[in-house]
């Protein structure tokens, strides 16, 4: 048994992929959860590969029992000293033909699993002491990106969601931070809007290119490091810029 377990929710995907490599350097054991059993299994099959000690555990966010089935998946080991949610229902259309199934889907996959996920392993006495809880936000929690209503509705929702959780269970000794990619080149984006569309937008990035998922991982690593105990409620931009340059107004000098 030990008591320095992390659990990597979206594990299967490039953003969670990244966080359990990173925390499989200083954690004992790294559960790697997705809602795809194969993509899960791939996970924990690389950190195998390097030489870590992972689990696949397949499980969907939106399953009522999700939570639960999850604790008890990471207790087998031990207490839990990290955990990311890395999940989000992603759905590309106008909000006039939006369905209320995929606004919903969105709202139970992002803020709510994440918010039951995160009670259940502290009213369940399931982490360890000065447990760093980390949720995968997105500017768009706060800049609306047409088209796609649910998704800035989550991530709105889980912003608060991490600052409420943060102030009440401070006295606790649980953090609860969010970490906040720009724009990151995975695979989904390049499904969502193809390679040769993101090759032509990458040199118009303020760095000019896209963040990666490693990039990502590494301030998610640093927020479940030793040098940020006193970092709770936080939310660390990994956006290269993108965020502070978005306020260009209509007609207004460049
Ligand atoms: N890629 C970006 O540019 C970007 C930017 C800002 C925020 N984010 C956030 O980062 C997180 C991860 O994004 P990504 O780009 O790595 O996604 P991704 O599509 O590469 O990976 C997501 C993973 O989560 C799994 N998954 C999806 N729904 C699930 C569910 N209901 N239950 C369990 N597993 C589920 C998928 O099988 C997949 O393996 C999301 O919260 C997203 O909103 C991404």
């Amino acid at each position: 048994m030990s008591d320095r377990v992390a659990v990597v929710v979206g594990a299967g995907g490039d953003i969670g992929g990244a966080c359990a490599h990173r925390l499989a350097h200083d954690h004992n054991v790294v559960l790697c959860v997705d809602r795809d059993e194969a993509r899960a299994e791939s996970a924990a099959a690389s950190l195998l590969a390097r030489g870590h000690r992972a689990e696949a555990l397949t499980a969907d966010a939106a399953d009522e029992a999700f939570a639960d089935t999850v604790r008890a998946g990471a207790l087998a080991f031990g207490r839990t000293a990290s955990m990311v949610h890395a999940v989000a229902h992603e759905e590309h259309a106008a909000a006039a033909g939006m369905s209320r199934r995929s606004v919903v889907q969105s709202l139970i996959v992002g803020p709510v699993a994440a918010f039951c996920l995160f009670r259940a392993f502290v009213s369940g006495d399931a982490l360890a002491g000065g447990a760093s809880l980390v949720a995968i936000g997105s500017l768009h929690a706060s800049v609306p990106f047409p088209g796609c209503v649910g998704y800035n509705a989550a991530h709105g929702a889980l912003a608060q969601i991490v600052r409420t959780l943060a102030n009440e269970w401070a006295p606790r000794r649980v953090r609860v931070n969010a970490v906040v990619p720009g724009w990151i080149r995975t695979a989904g984006e390049d499904g969502l809007y193809g390679a040769d569309h993101l090759d032509r937008v990458s040199p118009l990035l303020p760095l000019g290119r896209f963040g990666t998922a490693d990039e990502v991982a590494a301030a998610v690593g640093y927020v479940c490091s030793q040098d940020a105990h006193y970092v709770t409620g936080s939310f660390m931009t990994v956006d290269g810029g993108l965020a502070a340059s978005l306020a260009r107004l209509p007609g207004g000098a460049a």
